[in-house]
């Protein structure tokens, strides 16, 4: 089966200083990756390569069967808007809007129009798959912080993207509501997405199909 996603020798340095040195990365459907490393060896700036937020110097990225090393930008926001899901250690939720609100903004910004009864139901089976359908009216100051972290993989998950990206996504959450949002992560590759998750802790990448650490400007197998 062709992977969702390969990177070879993949190349960034940031204002002179050279912060990927060449990443080599294969993620395949239903496969969730943790990516290690300390603080500052480049972890978000590989996110933000893999999600067509930045570009690489050098290597070569393949999505797919398409090679999108060098896209202009246009088709790039594009294929970002279509194919990837991200979800970061800020919830970056709508305070006056419902959680199912939150999730729909997803469906307006990127899918043009569709027709509100087939948009709900997008938005419903997106909550119920992290757990808090029945949270659906809340709006966010009335949720727990997990519970706003799930309403944002809802919202990146209702696209149906190939690839989630998830940047510290347990950052803000204690230790016990941090596990819940990693499984609710892993549960998502179970429908064959692909999942990247940045993390610090040990125990969290530990939960994943494989870890890897950021070192040097590259990725090596962490255990
Ligand atoms: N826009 C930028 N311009 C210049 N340097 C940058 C920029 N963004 C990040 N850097 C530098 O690139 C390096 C890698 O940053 P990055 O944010 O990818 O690290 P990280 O592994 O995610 O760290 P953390 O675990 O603290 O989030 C750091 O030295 C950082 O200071
Ligand atoms: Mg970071």
């Amino acid at each position: 089966m062709i992977p969702l996603v390969r990177l070879s020798g993949i190349t960034k340095s940031l204002q002179g200083n050279q912060i990927l040195t060449g990443v080599d990365l294969t993620v395949h459907s239903g496969e969730a990756i943790a990516v290690l490393g300390r603080s500052g060896s480049g972890k978000s700036t590989l996110l933000s390569l893999i999600g067509l937020f930045d570009r690489p110097d050098g290597g070569s990225y393949l999505l797919g069967e398409r090679n999108i090393t060098r896209l202009p930008e246009r088709r790039a926001a594009a294929l970002r808007s279509a194919e990837f899901g991200f979800v970061f250690q800020r919830f970056f939720l709508l305070k006056h809007l419902t959680a199912a609100q939150n999730v729909a903004m997803a469906l307006v910004n990127g899918q043009g129009w569709l027709p509100r009864r087939k948009r709900r139901a997008k938005v419903m089976a997106a909550l119920d798959r992290v757990g808090i359908a029945h949270l659906a009216k809340h709006r966010p100051p009335r949720l727990s912080g997990g519970e706003q972290q799930r309403v944002a993989i809802a919202r990146a998950l209702v696209r149906e993207p190939r690839m989630l990206l998830a940047d510290e996504p347990t950052g803000a959450l204690d230790t016990e509501t941090g596990n819940l949002v990693i499984d609710v992560l892993h549960e998502a590759t179970k429908e064959g997405c692909g999942l990247v998750l940045v993390t610090h802790d040990w125990e969290h990448a530990n939960r994943m199909d494989r870890v890897l650490r950021l070192s040097e400007g590259q990725l090596g197998e962490a255990r």
